[in-house]
């Protein structure tokens, strides 16, 4: 269908469920156990409840923002997911493209199928890539792959994840996976950007398969400065889900210089909380931390309205993991700028409704969050 005629997240999903294969939707649709951390972060935006103020001017609405420095045409990113071309060949380079037009920035996954090359070969002038790192068992890879990232202008910080040491137990991309079909966007031995195992024989599911190899030892006195010595890019720390946790990356700064609060959109740990929780928990017993690294949430996002709250919390930028791939199932490159143009319109409109002309007056008077602190 034209991708003008879907008018929400919901739609685009729908059309994309149907359009992709089996091993595709199972993969990216899954999470762990009984999926209730996926379920969870969809819900915590609910039940913020929006305070909107009246008889202000709100003709004009500015939505750019700034990650680490760099100028954003929007606080919205793509969060780093793996093997996009399992649900439409324009894959990684498909989703760079679409952020393009919008100035949106998008963080490479480490089980990419395309290489970082590929990825930001059309990069304009000021595109803001990330680069997010599975430290390897073999450090050796992980060295290369950080010199090859070094190298390229376009990326401008590494995103270390640290809430999947071991892989969540996905049982619908198990399932899929054991019916043993080959998938059609399987990557090539080429296009690989590291030796991951073909996911075409993925039988354990394709999440199991990609995370072999991935080293569970890490630390923060031995990985920290591991990192420093193959790489001079700032680092952001993603899957952080506790204020403890958020206090020790901000002691790190200025090495560290942002957080991805996320439960890895419940595919790691479930019953893990939703970034929300954690955002506000940071706000109540450590708000320094604010001042220390920039924070951004990713989980569950399907509207403007809970982009608008999580910027109001503190979040410095937004992102968005099965609905970017959703996008790209549905229509390719359109249908990533459409789930983009969606949640741009949907936020520009409840920042005006809200009586709020620019992104850095957000606040947590426009919000109330008393039915989530009740929880
Ligand atoms: C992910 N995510 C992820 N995270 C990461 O750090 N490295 C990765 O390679 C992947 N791969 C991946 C694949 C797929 C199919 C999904 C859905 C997710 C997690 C991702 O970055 C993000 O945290 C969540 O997707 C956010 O939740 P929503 O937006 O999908 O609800």
């Amino acid at each position: 269908p034209p991708m003008e005629n879907l008018l929400n997240l919901d739609e685009i999903e729908e059309v994309a469920t149907k359009q992709v294969t089996k091993k595709a939707w199972a993969y990216y649709w899954s999470a762990s156990d009984d999926k209730f951390s996926k379920k969870f972060n969809n819900e915590a935006y609910r039940s913020i409840l929006l305070r909107p103020r009246v008889f202000r001017d709100c003709e004009r609405c500015d939505f750019s923002s700034t990650v680490l420095g760099h100028k954003l045409g929007m606080p919205i990113y793509v969060s780093p997911a793996a093997m996009a071309r399992l649900g439409h060949p324009a894959g990684e380079a498909g989703i760079a493209e679409a952020c393009r037009s919008f100035g949106a920035m998008q963080i490479i996954s480490n089980n990419a199928s395309m290489t970082p090359e590929q990825i930001v070969k059309d990069a304009a002038p000021d595109q803001v890539f990330g680069w997010q790192l599975y430290v390897q068992i073999e450090r050796k890879k992980s060295a290369a792959m950080l010199a090859r990232i070094n190298k390229l202008k376009a990326i401008k910080f590494i995103v270390l994840t640290l809430d999947a040491p071991v892989p969540g137990k996905r049982e619908d991309d198990e399932r899929a996976g054991m019916a043993g079909a080959p998938a059609p966007g399987a990557v090539k031995e080429a296009d690989r950007s590291k030796g991951t195992p073909d996911v075409s024989e993925a039988s354990g599911g394709v999440g199991k398969t990609l995370f072999a190899g991935t080293d569970p030892t890490l630390t923060w006195r031995e990985t920290l400065p591991w990192l420093a010595k193959h790489t001079d890019l700032p680092v952001v720390l993603k899957g952080l889900q506790t204020h403890e946790d958020a206090y020790l990356a901000s002691l790190h700064a200025p090495q560290v210089k942002g957080i991805i609060l996320s439960n890895h959109g419940g595919r790691a740990l479930d019953t893990a909380p939703p970034a929300v929780h954690t955002l506000l928990e940071i706000r109540k017993y450590c708000p320094e931390v604010f001042d220390k690294v920039e924070v951004y949430v990713d989980g569950g996002i399907r509207r403007g309205t809970d982009i608008v709250k999580a910027l109001c919390l503190g979040a410095k930028a937004v992102g968005i993991g099965r609905a970017a791939l959703w996008g790209l199932g549905a229509g390719g490159v359109d249908g990533v700028r459409r789930v983009l143009q969606i949640l741009s319109d949907e936020s520009q409109a409840c920042m005006r409704l809200l009586g709020v002309e620019t992104v850095d007056a957000l606040g947590p008077q426009y919000i109330n969050t008393r039915m989530t602190e009740q929880q």
